[in-house]
């Protein structure tokens, strides 16, 4: 393992994890390969350009010409795909995309690897594949897939072809299911980020339904350690959970925001809920555990690390909250009769 393809890599997860490889594997020659969605940032991936390891290409993963052409010129010989549209939100209102990248891109993905012969494949997944979990319970990796929402099932159909590809082909691949991440450089329309910048400019924090619903926000260096671990030890054609394992209400993440950022609870407003919102999601990670991997931060740490962050770096979620960013929030939020986009 030496030429990495991070497919995805300008976007949250993706940006977090070339500078997680810089800092520990700095042999690493690190390609990202992206396609530049409004997710997708060279600004997250700035702080790379002058490293003399790092390339960019920008390119869908659904083209395989362009991408077959990047792993011929960069002898690339492993790939970790966070490549994917990620928003729960606009795949209930747009899935058209979700199916083009999440499904149809990985199925690209999967023959490159077969006709390259790459000697190992990551694929980054969601534990939204299991679906809602009731209190009590918690997924472990051989349940079965439940998804809910078109982006829930566009990652289970992406997951489905990595493990027919594995069974068929003989390929070397791994698939990670990560619980929800927070920490620096994610796009402000999930809740976290979104919060937290509403907060700032004193914007009510639309909170979907109740808020009692729980999440498992870890924060995404703890991740990252977690995907690595699953590259270099994990066991081809396994998948292996990925969270802190403690369950977060969205009113207690929304009051946690507000106290760390000394504003009113006030600031909270019910709006109307998602549709087929999965109120929980729990899983065990005894399986990575094994392999040697333990989160590191609690959900106090990993929010107030967040939190600073945001306040800290204005210049980069500012210019983000104009142009297309309203244009979805007009939508998500003021056309459903909920949400402000003013103070
Ligand atoms: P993100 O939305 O911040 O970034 C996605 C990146 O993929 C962007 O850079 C975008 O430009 C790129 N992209 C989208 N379509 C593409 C295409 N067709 N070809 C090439 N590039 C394309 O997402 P994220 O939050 O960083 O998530 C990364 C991965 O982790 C995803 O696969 C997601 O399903 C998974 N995941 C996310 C979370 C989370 O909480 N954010 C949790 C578990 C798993
Ligand atoms: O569980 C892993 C998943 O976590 C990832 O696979 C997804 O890519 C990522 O987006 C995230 O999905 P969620 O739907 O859980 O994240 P989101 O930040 O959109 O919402 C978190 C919770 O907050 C969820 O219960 C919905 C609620 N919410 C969300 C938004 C955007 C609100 O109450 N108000 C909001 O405005």
């Amino acid at each position: 393992m030496h030429n990495l393809l991070i497919t995805g890599g300008a976007g949250f997860i993706g940006s977090n994890f070339v500078e997680y490889l810089f800092n520990r594997y700095p042999d690493y020659r690190v390609v990202v390969y992206d396609k530049l969605t409004y997710a997708g940032r060279l600004e997250n991936l700035e702080r790379f350009q002058s490293h003399h390891h790092f390339t960019f290409v920008q390119g869908d993963i659904a083209d395989p010409d362009t991408l077959g052409k990047t792993i011929e010129i960069y002898a690339i010989d492993t790939l970790v795909n966070f490549a994917a549209e990620t928003h729960v939100d606009r795949s209930i209102m747009a899935p058209d995309a979700f199916i083009h990248t999440d499904v149809h891109g990985t199925y690209v993905l999967l023959e490159a690897v077969k006709a390259y012969q790459l000697e190992r494949a990551l694929f980054v997944s969601t534990d939204e594949v299991y679906g809602h979990i009731p209190h009590g319970m918690s997924s472990v990796e051989d349940d079965a897939l439940k998804p809910r929402s078109p982006y829930a099932a566009s990652k289970a159909g992406g997951e489905h072809l990595v493990y027919a590809y594995h069974i068929t082909y003989n390929l070397p691949v791994i698939v990670t299911r990560g619980t929800n991440n927070i920490g620096p450089y994610q796009y402000p329309e999930k809740a976290v980020p979104l919060f937290i910048t509403n907060a700032i400019d004193d914007i009510p924090l639309p909170i979907y339904g109740d808020g009692r619903q729980m999440r498992d926000y870890q924060y995404v260096m703890d991740h990252c350690e977690g995907i690595d671990v699953a590259l270099h030890h994990g066991h081809f054609g396994e998948a292996y959970n990925i969270g802190s394992g403690v369950e977060t209400e969205n009113m207690v993440m929304a009051h946690a925001i507000l106290d760390l950022l000394g504003k009113p609870h006030s600031l909270i407003q019910h709006v109307t809920d998602r549709a087929g919102h999965d109120r929980r999601y729990s899983v065990k990670t005894d399986k990575i555990s094994t392999l040697g991997w333990q989160s590191q931060h609690t959900f106090e740490e990993a929010i107030e690390k967040t939190v600073r962050w945001y306040v800290g770096n204005q210049d980069w979620w500012r210019p983000l909250k104009s142009g297309e960013y309203l244009d979805y929030y007009r939508k998500q939020y003021v056309e459903r009769g909920s949400g402000s986009l003013t103070a």
